[in-house]
Protein backbone atom coordinates (compact mmCIF):
# COMPACT_ATOMS: atom_id res chain seq x y z
CA UNK A 1 0.00 0.00 0.00
CA UNK A 2 1.59 3.31 -1.15
CA UNK A 3 2.42 5.38 2.20
CA UNK A 4 0.02 8.90 2.43
CA UNK A 5 3.62 11.19 1.93
CA UNK A 6 3.82 8.65 -2.07
CA UNK A 7 0.36 9.39 -2.43
CA UNK A 8 0.82 12.99 -2.11
CA UNK A 9 3.89 13.23 -4.20
CA UNK A 10 2.15 11.39 -6.99
CA UNK A 11 -1.09 13.76 -6.68
CA UNK A 12 1.42 16.97 -6.72
CA UNK A 13 2.80 14.95 -10.10
CA UNK A 14 -0.14 15.07 -11.81
CA UNK A 15 -0.85 18.30 -10.68
CA UNK A 16 2.27 19.62 -11.76
CA UNK A 17 1.85 17.72 -15.15
CA UNK A 18 -1.91 18.89 -16.05
CA UNK A 19 -0.12 22.92 -15.12
CA UNK A 20 2.81 22.72 -17.70
CA UNK A 21 0.25 21.18 -20.24
CA UNK A 22 -2.57 23.36 -20.08
CA UNK A 23 -0.50 26.14 -20.20
CA UNK A 24 2.26 24.77 -22.43
CA UNK A 25 -0.18 22.92 -24.88
CA UNK A 26 -2.22 26.14 -26.38
CA UNK A 27 1.46 27.71 -27.21
CA UNK A 28 2.43 24.21 -28.91
CA UNK A 29 -0.81 24.40 -30.92
CA UNK A 30 -0.30 27.82 -32.06
CA UNK A 31 -0.67 29.83 -28.94
CA UNK A 32 -4.20 31.94 -29.53
CA UNK A 33 -5.10 32.03 -33.09
CA UNK A 34 -7.12 35.46 -32.85
CA UNK A 35 -5.72 38.62 -31.48
CA UNK A 36 -7.84 41.83 -30.86
CA UNK A 37 -6.13 44.92 -30.74
CA UNK A 38 -6.93 48.68 -30.65
CA UNK A 39 -7.15 49.97 -34.22
CA UNK A 40 -5.46 53.01 -33.81
CA UNK A 41 -1.71 52.24 -34.32
CA UNK A 42 -2.58 49.25 -36.75
CA UNK A 43 -1.46 51.35 -39.75
CA UNK A 44 2.15 51.69 -38.63
CA UNK A 45 2.50 48.57 -36.89
CA UNK A 46 1.30 46.35 -39.61
CA UNK A 47 3.64 48.33 -41.96
CA UNK A 48 6.89 46.47 -40.19
CA UNK A 49 7.20 43.17 -40.72
CA UNK A 50 5.20 40.75 -40.01
CA UNK A 51 7.50 38.48 -38.04
CA UNK A 52 7.60 40.73 -34.96
CA UNK A 53 6.31 38.34 -32.09
CA UNK A 54 2.76 39.75 -31.76
CA UNK A 55 3.08 40.78 -28.05
CA UNK A 56 6.10 43.53 -28.71
CA UNK A 57 3.87 44.88 -31.29
CA UNK A 58 0.65 45.49 -29.58
CA UNK A 59 1.90 45.69 -26.11
CA UNK A 60 -1.44 47.45 -24.88
CA UNK A 61 -4.52 44.97 -23.58
CA UNK A 62 -6.17 44.27 -27.58
CA UNK A 63 -10.03 45.42 -28.32
CA UNK A 64 -11.26 45.98 -31.68
CA UNK A 65 -9.45 44.49 -34.57
CA UNK A 66 -8.63 40.96 -34.98
CA UNK A 67 -5.41 39.48 -36.58
CA UNK A 68 -5.53 35.65 -37.38
CA UNK A 69 -2.40 33.56 -37.37
CA UNK A 70 -1.80 31.50 -40.77
CA UNK A 71 0.36 28.15 -40.92
CA UNK A 72 3.60 30.13 -41.64
CA UNK A 73 3.29 32.01 -38.00
CA UNK A 74 2.38 35.58 -39.76
CA UNK A 75 -0.36 37.55 -38.35
CA UNK A 76 -2.81 39.11 -40.96
CA UNK A 77 -5.41 41.47 -39.86
CA UNK A 78 -8.79 40.63 -40.26
CA UNK A 79 -11.64 43.20 -40.81
CA UNK A 80 -11.90 45.95 -37.73
CA UNK A 81 -14.64 45.01 -36.00
CA UNK A 82 -17.00 47.92 -35.84
CA UNK A 83 -15.88 50.52 -33.56
CA UNK A 84 -18.43 52.19 -31.00
CA UNK A 85 -20.63 54.65 -32.55
CA UNK A 86 -19.46 57.73 -31.09
CA UNK A 87 -20.96 60.95 -29.13
CA UNK A 88 -17.99 63.74 -29.85
CA UNK A 89 -20.72 66.43 -30.51
CA UNK A 90 -22.20 68.48 -27.96
CA UNK A 91 -24.61 70.84 -27.28
CA UNK A 92 -23.72 74.03 -25.68
CA UNK A 93 -25.48 75.57 -23.15
CA UNK A 94 -27.47 78.29 -24.31
CA UNK A 95 -29.03 75.47 -27.28
CA UNK A 96 -29.75 73.26 -24.97
CA UNK A 97 -34.01 74.58 -25.25
CA UNK A 98 -33.32 74.75 -28.61
CA UNK A 99 -31.62 71.93 -30.00
CA UNK A 100 -33.15 68.50 -29.69
CA UNK A 101 -30.76 65.45 -29.65
CA UNK A 102 -32.12 62.13 -30.45
CA UNK A 103 -31.04 58.66 -32.06
CA UNK A 104 -33.29 56.85 -34.54
CA UNK A 105 -32.14 53.77 -36.41
CA UNK A 106 -28.89 53.95 -33.92
CA UNK A 107 -27.99 57.30 -36.03
CA UNK A 108 -27.53 60.68 -34.42
CA UNK A 109 -29.90 63.44 -35.08
CA UNK A 110 -30.10 67.12 -33.78
CA UNK A 111 -33.10 68.98 -34.81
CA UNK A 112 -32.74 72.78 -34.68
CA UNK A 113 -33.43 75.84 -36.40
CA UNK A 114 -31.22 76.61 -39.33
CA UNK A 115 -29.84 79.97 -37.79
CA UNK A 116 -28.51 77.91 -34.62
CA UNK A 117 -27.94 74.87 -36.76
CA UNK A 118 -25.33 76.59 -38.51
CA UNK A 119 -24.00 78.04 -35.19
CA UNK A 120 -23.71 74.93 -33.99
CA UNK A 121 -22.10 72.96 -36.85
CA UNK A 122 -19.53 75.78 -37.18
CA UNK A 123 -18.66 75.40 -33.65
CA UNK A 124 -17.97 71.90 -33.74
CA UNK A 125 -15.45 72.40 -36.81
CA UNK A 126 -13.85 75.33 -35.03
CA UNK A 127 -13.34 73.22 -32.14
CA UNK A 128 -12.17 70.13 -34.25
CA UNK A 129 -10.01 72.65 -35.37
CA UNK A 130 -8.21 74.82 -32.26
CA UNK A 131 -8.30 70.95 -30.55
CA UNK A 132 -5.86 69.96 -33.45
CA UNK A 133 -3.94 72.95 -33.87
CA UNK A 134 -3.17 72.62 -30.00
CA UNK A 135 -1.48 69.53 -30.75
CA UNK A 136 0.24 71.18 -33.81
CA UNK A 137 -1.64 69.03 -36.51
CA UNK A 138 -2.91 69.76 -39.67
CA UNK A 139 -6.61 69.68 -40.15
CA UNK A 140 -8.55 68.99 -43.39
CA UNK A 141 -12.21 69.97 -43.72
CA UNK A 142 -14.20 68.52 -46.77
CA UNK A 143 -16.80 70.81 -47.76
CA UNK A 144 -20.24 71.08 -49.79
CA UNK A 145 -21.63 73.46 -51.49
CA UNK A 146 -25.54 74.39 -52.08
CA UNK A 147 -27.99 76.38 -49.78
CA UNK A 148 -27.76 74.36 -47.20
CA UNK A 149 -23.96 74.95 -45.86
CA UNK A 150 -24.48 78.40 -46.18
CA UNK A 151 -25.36 79.19 -42.09
CA UNK A 152 -22.51 77.14 -41.27
CA UNK A 153 -19.90 79.21 -43.84
CA UNK A 154 -21.61 82.71 -42.43
CA UNK A 155 -20.25 81.37 -38.81
CA UNK A 156 -17.22 80.50 -39.27
CA UNK A 157 -16.16 83.61 -41.57
CA UNK A 158 -18.05 85.39 -38.21
CA UNK A 159 -15.65 83.49 -35.84
CA UNK A 160 -12.97 84.09 -38.06
CA UNK A 161 -12.84 87.79 -37.59
CA UNK A 162 -13.46 87.57 -34.29
CA UNK A 163 -10.28 85.61 -34.35
CA UNK A 164 -11.74 82.38 -32.55
CA UNK A 165 -9.58 80.44 -34.91
CA UNK A 166 -6.90 80.23 -37.34
CA UNK A 167 -6.29 78.91 -40.79
CA UNK A 168 -2.57 78.29 -41.31
CA UNK A 169 -2.73 74.13 -41.05
CA UNK A 170 -6.50 74.12 -42.50
CA UNK A 171 -6.52 72.87 -46.15
CA UNK A 172 -10.21 72.18 -47.43
CA UNK A 173 -11.42 69.89 -50.46
CA UNK A 174 -14.53 70.05 -51.76
CA UNK A 175 -16.87 67.33 -52.72
CA UNK A 176 -18.01 67.73 -56.35
CA UNK A 177 -17.93 70.07 -59.19
CA UNK A 178 -20.05 70.66 -62.56
CA UNK A 179 -18.39 69.46 -65.86
CA UNK A 180 -18.11 72.13 -68.78
CA UNK A 181 -18.39 75.73 -67.11
CA UNK A 182 -15.60 78.13 -67.63
CA UNK A 183 -13.02 78.27 -64.54
CA UNK A 184 -14.21 81.73 -63.61
CA UNK A 185 -17.76 80.71 -64.17
CA UNK A 186 -20.01 82.33 -61.00
CA UNK A 187 -22.10 79.24 -61.15
CA UNK A 188 -19.03 77.05 -60.55
CA UNK A 189 -19.05 75.60 -57.18
CA UNK A 190 -15.45 76.89 -57.19
CA UNK A 191 -16.43 80.49 -57.40
CA UNK A 192 -19.49 79.43 -54.61
CA UNK A 193 -16.81 78.55 -52.59
CA UNK A 194 -14.47 81.47 -52.88
CA UNK A 195 -17.34 83.74 -52.69
CA UNK A 196 -19.12 82.41 -49.13
CA UNK A 197 -15.60 81.01 -47.16
CA UNK A 198 -12.33 80.62 -49.21
CA UNK A 199 -12.13 84.32 -49.24
CA UNK A 200 -13.18 85.36 -45.97
CA UNK A 201 -10.86 82.48 -44.18
CA UNK A 202 -8.35 83.57 -45.99
CA UNK A 203 -7.41 80.31 -47.43
CA UNK A 204 -4.65 80.20 -50.47
CA UNK A 205 -4.54 78.20 -53.52
CA UNK A 206 -2.61 75.88 -51.81
CA UNK A 207 -5.52 75.38 -48.90
CA UNK A 208 -8.16 75.20 -51.25
CA UNK A 209 -9.00 71.92 -53.37
CA UNK A 210 -11.90 71.77 -55.87
CA UNK A 211 -12.06 69.56 -58.99
CA UNK A 212 -11.54 71.65 -61.83
CA UNK A 213 -14.45 72.57 -64.00
CA UNK A 214 -13.18 71.76 -67.45
CA UNK A 215 -14.55 69.25 -69.69
CA UNK A 216 -13.55 66.08 -69.32
CA UNK A 217 -11.00 63.88 -71.27
CA UNK A 218 -9.93 60.57 -71.31
CA UNK A 219 -8.56 58.62 -68.48
CA UNK A 220 -9.58 62.17 -66.41
CA UNK A 221 -6.15 63.07 -64.84
CA UNK A 222 -8.33 65.55 -62.48
CA UNK A 223 -9.92 62.50 -60.66
CA UNK A 224 -6.33 60.97 -60.14
CA UNK A 225 -5.11 64.36 -58.90
CA UNK A 226 -8.05 64.91 -56.86
CA UNK A 227 -8.03 61.09 -55.29
CA UNK A 228 -4.30 61.69 -54.44
CA UNK A 229 -4.86 64.76 -52.75
CA UNK A 230 -7.69 62.73 -50.80
CA UNK A 231 -5.21 60.57 -50.07
CA UNK A 232 -2.22 62.88 -48.64
CA UNK A 233 -5.19 65.13 -46.74
CA UNK A 234 -7.50 62.56 -44.88
CA UNK A 235 -10.52 64.25 -43.59
CA UNK A 236 -10.74 65.19 -39.92
CA UNK A 237 -14.35 66.38 -40.69
CA UNK A 238 -16.71 65.93 -43.91
CA UNK A 239 -19.94 68.64 -44.38
CA UNK A 240 -22.48 67.02 -46.29
CA UNK A 241 -26.19 68.67 -47.63
CA UNK A 242 -28.64 65.80 -48.91
CA UNK A 243 -30.60 65.76 -52.19
CA UNK A 244 -34.27 65.53 -52.22
CA UNK A 245 -33.62 62.54 -53.96
CA UNK A 246 -31.37 61.46 -51.15
CA UNK A 247 -28.21 62.39 -53.03
CA UNK A 248 -24.64 63.33 -51.58
CA UNK A 249 -22.43 65.28 -53.38
CA UNK A 250 -23.33 63.98 -56.72
CA UNK A 251 -23.72 60.41 -56.32
CA UNK A 252 -26.98 60.50 -57.43
CA UNK A 253 -29.81 56.89 -57.13
CA UNK A 254 -28.39 54.35 -59.35
CA UNK A 255 -28.66 50.34 -58.71
CA UNK A 256 -25.44 50.24 -58.93
CA UNK A 257 -24.12 52.86 -56.15
CA UNK A 258 -22.53 51.24 -53.30
CA UNK A 259 -20.53 52.55 -50.10
CA UNK A 260 -17.46 51.22 -52.52
CA UNK A 261 -18.52 53.57 -55.27
CA UNK A 262 -15.34 55.36 -56.40
CA UNK A 263 -14.29 59.11 -57.26
CA UNK A 264 -15.41 59.40 -60.75
CA UNK A 265 -17.49 61.70 -63.55
CA UNK A 266 -21.04 60.90 -63.18
CA UNK A 267 -24.14 61.97 -65.39
CA UNK A 268 -26.64 64.38 -63.48
CA UNK A 269 -30.18 63.15 -63.15
CA UNK A 270 -33.34 65.88 -64.14
CA UNK A 271 -34.57 65.79 -60.96
CA UNK A 272 -31.22 67.62 -59.44
CA UNK A 273 -30.50 69.74 -62.73
CA UNK A 274 -34.24 71.03 -61.93
CA UNK A 275 -33.56 71.89 -58.32
CA UNK A 276 -30.03 73.71 -59.21
CA UNK A 277 -31.80 75.34 -62.21
CA UNK A 278 -32.67 78.56 -59.59
CA UNK A 279 -28.67 78.93 -59.56
CA UNK A 280 -28.83 78.93 -63.89
CA UNK A 281 -31.49 81.97 -63.60
CA UNK A 282 -34.25 79.14 -63.19
CA UNK A 283 -33.16 77.47 -66.90
CA UNK A 284 -32.56 73.64 -66.59
CA UNK A 285 -31.01 73.38 -69.78
CA UNK A 286 -28.32 75.76 -68.78
CA UNK A 287 -27.52 73.19 -66.12
CA UNK A 288 -24.46 70.82 -66.87
CA UNK A 289 -24.97 67.62 -67.58
CA UNK A 290 -22.10 65.93 -65.77
CA UNK A 291 -19.95 66.85 -62.91
CA UNK A 292 -17.28 65.36 -61.35
CA UNK A 293 -17.90 64.00 -57.23
CA UNK A 294 -16.35 62.23 -54.36
CA UNK A 295 -17.60 58.81 -54.23
CA UNK A 296 -19.26 57.08 -51.43
CA UNK A 297 -15.99 55.25 -50.52
CA UNK A 298 -13.93 58.71 -50.25
CA UNK A 299 -16.91 60.55 -48.32
CA UNK A 300 -17.20 57.57 -46.15
CA UNK A 301 -13.91 57.84 -45.12
CA UNK A 302 -13.68 60.81 -43.51
CA UNK A 303 -13.29 60.66 -39.38
CA UNK A 304 -16.28 62.36 -38.92
CA UNK A 305 -19.89 63.36 -41.25
CA UNK A 306 -22.23 65.75 -40.63
CA UNK A 307 -25.26 66.31 -42.93
CA UNK A 308 -27.40 69.04 -42.94
CA UNK A 309 -31.02 69.05 -43.77
CA UNK A 310 -33.67 72.35 -44.51
CA UNK A 311 -36.87 72.09 -45.29
CA UNK A 312 -39.55 70.11 -45.91
CA UNK A 313 -38.46 69.10 -49.62
CA UNK A 314 -35.85 67.37 -48.11
CA UNK A 315 -37.94 64.94 -45.09
CA UNK A 316 -38.85 62.07 -47.41
CA UNK A 317 -34.93 62.17 -47.91
CA UNK A 318 -34.21 62.24 -44.38
CA UNK A 319 -36.66 59.63 -43.45
CA UNK A 320 -35.65 57.21 -45.61
CA UNK A 321 -31.81 57.29 -45.57
CA UNK A 322 -31.89 57.41 -41.75
CA UNK A 323 -34.48 54.76 -40.97
CA UNK A 324 -33.46 52.39 -43.97
CA UNK A 325 -32.71 50.26 -45.32
CA UNK A 326 -29.83 50.77 -47.21
CA UNK A 327 -30.07 50.84 -50.69
CA UNK A 328 -28.59 52.39 -53.86
CA UNK A 329 -31.55 53.80 -54.30
CA UNK A 330 -31.15 56.40 -51.63
CA UNK A 331 -27.69 56.87 -51.51
CA UNK A 332 -27.13 58.80 -48.78
CA UNK A 333 -28.20 55.79 -46.57
CA UNK A 334 -25.52 54.26 -46.93
CA UNK A 335 -24.09 56.61 -44.60
CA UNK A 336 -25.92 54.26 -42.08
CA UNK A 337 -22.26 52.59 -42.36
CA UNK A 338 -20.43 54.96 -41.07
CA UNK A 339 -20.31 54.93 -37.16
CA UNK A 340 -19.47 59.00 -36.55
CA UNK A 341 -22.01 60.60 -38.65
CA UNK A 342 -24.60 63.46 -36.88
CA UNK A 343 -27.69 64.59 -38.67
CA UNK A 344 -28.80 68.14 -38.29
CA UNK A 345 -32.03 69.38 -39.52
CA UNK A 346 -34.92 71.38 -38.80
CA UNK A 347 -38.16 70.78 -37.37
CA UNK A 348 -39.58 70.50 -41.41
CA UNK A 349 -36.94 67.95 -42.41
CA UNK A 350 -37.45 65.82 -39.67
CA UNK A 351 -41.27 65.38 -40.04
CA UNK A 352 -41.63 62.38 -41.91
CA UNK A 353 -38.11 60.87 -39.65
CA UNK A 354 -40.64 61.44 -36.68
CA UNK A 355 -43.40 59.90 -37.79
CA UNK A 356 -42.27 56.76 -39.50
CA UNK A 357 -39.36 56.45 -36.28
CA UNK A 358 -42.47 57.04 -34.17
CA UNK A 359 -40.54 58.78 -30.91
CA UNK A 360 -42.48 61.18 -30.32
CA UNK A 361 -42.34 62.57 -26.72
CA UNK A 362 -44.09 65.49 -25.48
CA UNK A 363 -41.33 67.66 -25.23
CA UNK A 364 -40.24 67.24 -28.79
CA UNK A 365 -44.05 68.04 -29.61
CA UNK A 366 -43.82 71.15 -26.93
CA UNK A 367 -40.38 72.12 -28.97
CA UNK A 368 -41.64 71.36 -32.36
CA UNK A 369 -45.23 72.19 -33.11
CA UNK A 370 -44.75 72.16 -36.70
CA UNK A 371 -43.22 68.51 -36.74
CA UNK A 372 -46.68 67.04 -35.86
CA UNK A 373 -49.09 69.83 -37.70
CA UNK A 374 -47.19 69.02 -40.91
CA UNK A 375 -49.84 66.83 -43.45
CA UNK A 376 -48.20 64.29 -44.94
CA UNK A 377 -48.07 64.27 -48.92
C1 LIG B 1 -23.18 70.18 -53.23
C2 LIG B 1 -23.63 68.82 -53.10
C3 LIG B 1 -25.06 68.43 -53.14
C4 LIG B 1 -25.92 69.28 -52.22
C5 LIG B 1 -27.37 68.84 -52.27
C6 LIG B 1 -28.25 69.73 -51.44
O1 LIG B 1 -21.78 70.25 -53.11
O2 LIG B 1 -22.82 67.98 -52.99
O3 LIG B 1 -25.16 67.09 -52.77
O4 LIG B 1 -25.44 69.18 -50.91
O5 LIG B 1 -27.82 68.88 -53.58
O6 LIG B 1 -28.29 70.99 -51.99
P1 LIG B 1 -28.89 72.20 -51.18
O7 LIG B 1 -28.06 72.39 -49.98
O8 LIG B 1 -28.79 73.38 -52.09
O9 LIG B 1 -30.29 71.85 -50.84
Amino acid sequence: MPSRFQSYKSFFKQLTLAVVLLTTLPILMGAKKEYTVPVEGLDSALRKPHRIPIKRMFPDKPKFATLKKSPDRTYTMDRPKPLKRQTWWTIPKELKNKAFACQFNKQHVIVVDKEKGGALVAQWMIDQLNEREARNLPTTFGLATGSSPIPVYENLVKAFREQKFKTDNLSTINLDEYIGLEPGDSNSYKQFMRQHLIADLELTDDQFHIFDSQAQSENDPEIQRLQKLLTQNPRHFQLLGIGENGHIGFNEPDDTLSAETPTRIVKLTESTRKANAPYFGGDTTKVPTHARTLGPKDILHAERIVVLAWGEKKKAAIANSILGPIKPQVPASLLQKHLNVVWVMDAEAAATLFKQGGRVTREMARQFPTLFQTPEK
